[in-house]
């Protein structure tokens, strides 16, 4: 008997997982939303049934639940511990957990294989970093990577419900919009605040969360922009190998990756939103190195970047201990 619940039920991503649990007919006998004392009450839709948002305690928690977690990292530090003493398995989408050397950071399609089912928590890493991490672990069958450089252009849904809200008020003009902070027509060029050598928090996820994930240590230089898209994340990326490569040897190996879409046309954000694959596309050789590739990467920021990750995990857990 399999019951699930997801915290931040009334979040983009929280929402995003439950109807991403219906998508797949996940197996649960029963469900449970949780978010703020603010929520508390209101009706949230589940396979036909309406259920009433709580608050997390440790008497809303069964034990063997599985719970998505889709908070911030603050509120997350608090709800994790919480949900793990009164015995559930926690799959979180926030930051707080991800780079604990005792925390797997999991993308099925890449290291999925780790998962144990001995696991309370798992954690589900950045958007920015599943859809690099899908595109490039398979390119190791190419030869040795040396290093990976991707510029990315993320969509505002990426920053969660007030980020969004702010973006559709400028675009209406109820909110005016000021060209150092504005989204609108603007492109922001740090997400997160800086660390001591100037990168910003989300590169430093980025380059630190991918090498993770494939248990690598070449370098990944990471550039990251928040741009006026709702929905899907575009990343432009460059990939150093220690040997010749061909673009079309790439294609064919991402064409037959799992998760994996290869094109040739200029795919957008808008082709990418409300899809599961992530689109590789315009694979091409420098013309001055061909030891090097460049290739786009799309995904959907809140399905394959978030909730779709999240619940490919469970699926593989359930597998694991044949529940
Ligand atoms: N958006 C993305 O594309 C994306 C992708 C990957 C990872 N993530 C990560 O996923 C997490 C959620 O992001 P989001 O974009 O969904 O944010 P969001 O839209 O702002 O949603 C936040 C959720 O947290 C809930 N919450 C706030 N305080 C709470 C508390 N004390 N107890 C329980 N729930 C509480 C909110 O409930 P109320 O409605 O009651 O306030 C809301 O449901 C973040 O850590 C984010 O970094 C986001």
């Amino acid at each position: 008997m399999i019951t699930c619940g997801v915290v931040g039920a009334t979040g983009l991503v929280g929402e995003t997982i439950i109807k991403v649990l219906q998508d797949r007919s996940f197996p649960s006998v029963s469900f449970h939303p949780f978010a703020s004392d603010r929520s508390e009450g209101k009706m949230v839709r589940y396979r036909n049934t309406e259920y009433a948002v709580k608050v997390l305690t440790p008497d809303t928690i069964n034990k063997g639940m599985i719970l998505f977690g889709a908070t911030s990292a603050n509120i997350a530090k608090n709800c994790v511990p919480m949900s793990i003493a009164a015995g559930a398995l926690v799959i979180d989408n926030s930051s707080a957990y991800r780079m604990d050397p005792d925390v797997l950071l999991a993308v099925p399609e890449v290291n999925g294989h780790l998962i144990t089912g001995e696991e309370n928590i798992i954690a589900n890493p950045n958007c920015s970093t599943i859809q690099l991490a899908v595109a490039l672990s398979p390119l190791r069958q190419l030869g040795n990577i040396e290093w990976v450089s991707v510029s990315t252009y993320q969509a505002v849904s990426g920053a969660g419900t007030p980020a969004l809200e702010e973006l559709k008020r400028q675009q209406n003009g109820t909110l005016p919009a000021n060209a150092a902070d504005s989204i609108h027509e603007n492109i922001i060029t740090s997400i997160g605040p800086p660390d001591e050598g100037g990168f910003c928090s989300e590169e430093v996820k980025l380059m630190n969360e991918t090498c993770k994930i494939m248990g690598t240590d070449f370098p990944v230089f990471a550039a990251t922009a928040r741009v006026p898209v709702r929905t899907g994340h575009t990343e432009a990326v460059v990939v150093k190998f220690d040997n010749i490569v061909r673009s079309d040897e790439a294609a064919r190996i991402l064409s037959e990756s799992p998760g994996v879409a290869v094109s040739e046309f200029g795919s957008s954000p808008l082709d990418a939103e409300n899809t599961d694959i992530v689109t590789v596309d315009r694979i091409r050789n420098n013309p001055r190195d061909s030891s090097v590739l460049q290739f786009w990467v799309l995904a959907d920021n809140l399905r394959k970047g978030a909730a779709l990750n999240a619940v490919q995990i469970a699926e593989e857990y359930l597998r694991i201990t044949k529940q």
